[in-house]
């Protein structure tokens, strides 16, 4: 396990996976039933966007930066609508950790959380691990847990709610890993068929994307999603111009607002000159 998601926190994949991510959790609290979200690659949970990884990089310039610091270009009203509760989040998480503080996806869980709703944050890789843990004093609705994420996407589904989403954040450092993510998604489908799911995924080789998608293709509930964003380039540094999510039972009125908001998203993250995004039923 190489990854250190430092390098990155704060771009425009992080933007596109945490706002969506704050749509669907605000989605789960509009009704009284209390739900769980499982995150079964946790990350470390917070990110400073003046250490040394994102100094490095700069990464978050081009995400969470481009739309903190508009002055003069308002976001369009469709746009507003759709961060809104994403940057309600950051907001209040940088109110209390500073401007230079970056929420990872179980701070952002976090934030949505009602006194019975419950968050199990997993992540397996030591550094990060730890840090995360001292996010969530003990006894918190939010728990850290160190364990491999796949194991525990199986283990812990369907949670005893049976209402919940489960956010599924891989690396992608092993070149199986869109196959396996495949493969748990269809079983998780199966084993859980009402559960919320978020996959996200890079966008650097087409083939293993391709291949991803004929692989889940006919497997999942029809209302599910494909969103994509890419940012116009494929002259980058870091390798990733382009993402994607997956959202399996997403929120029925989600469809309507990504269409509204993305093509402003895509304006606003662009690196290059032909940016585009997408939504599509799978
Ligand atoms: C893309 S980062 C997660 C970022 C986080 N979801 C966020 O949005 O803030 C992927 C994380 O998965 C962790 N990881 C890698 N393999 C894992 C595994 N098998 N089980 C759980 N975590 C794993 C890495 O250490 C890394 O922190």
């Amino acid at each position: 396990m190489n990854y250190r998601h430092g390098f990155h926190a704060g771009n425009f994949a992080d933007v596109l996976k945490h706002a969506v991510l704050a749509r669907m959790l605000v989605h789960l609290r509009s009704k009284p039933k209390p739900f769980r979200v499982i995150d079964t690659h946790a990350g470390r949970g917070a990110y400073d966007l003046r250490g040394e990884e994102a100094l490095r990089t700069g990464e978050w310039r081009g995400g969470i930066g481009r739309l903190l610091d508009s002055p003069g270009d308002p976001l369009e009203p469709d746009l507003q609508t759709f961060l809104a509760p994403y940057l309600e989040a950051v907001a209040a998480w940088q109110s209390r950790h500073g401007r230079a503080s970056y929420p990872g996806s179980p701070a952002i869980e976090r934030h949505f959380l009602r006194p019975d709703d419950r968050l199990l944050a997993v992540e397996l890789e030591e550094r990060a691990f730890m840090k995360l843990e001292r996010l969530f004093p003990a006894g918190d609705r939010a728990k850290a847990l160190k364990l491999d994420g796949y194991e525990a996407w199986k283990a812990f589904i369907p949670p005893k709610e049976r209402r919940g989403l489960v956010v599924v954040d891989p690396p992608y450092e092993a070149r199986d890993e869109f196959a396996r993510v495949a493969e748990d998604l269809a079983a998780a489908v199966k084993k859980w068929p009402s559960g919320m799911t978020l996959v996200w995924y890079p966008m650097k080789d087409r083939t293993l994307v391709a291949s991803f998608s004929t692989r889940i293709a006919g497997r999942l509930p029809p209302e599910s999603l494909k969103v994509e964003l890419d940012t116009g380039t494929c002259d980058d540094e870091s390798g990733l111009w382009a993402c994607g999510l997956i959202l399996v039972n997403p929120p029925w009125t989600l469809e309507g607002e990504l269409k509204a908001a993305l093509p402003h998203l895509a304006r606003r993250l662009a690196r290059g000159a032909h940016p585009k995004a997408s939504c599509h039923r799978l």
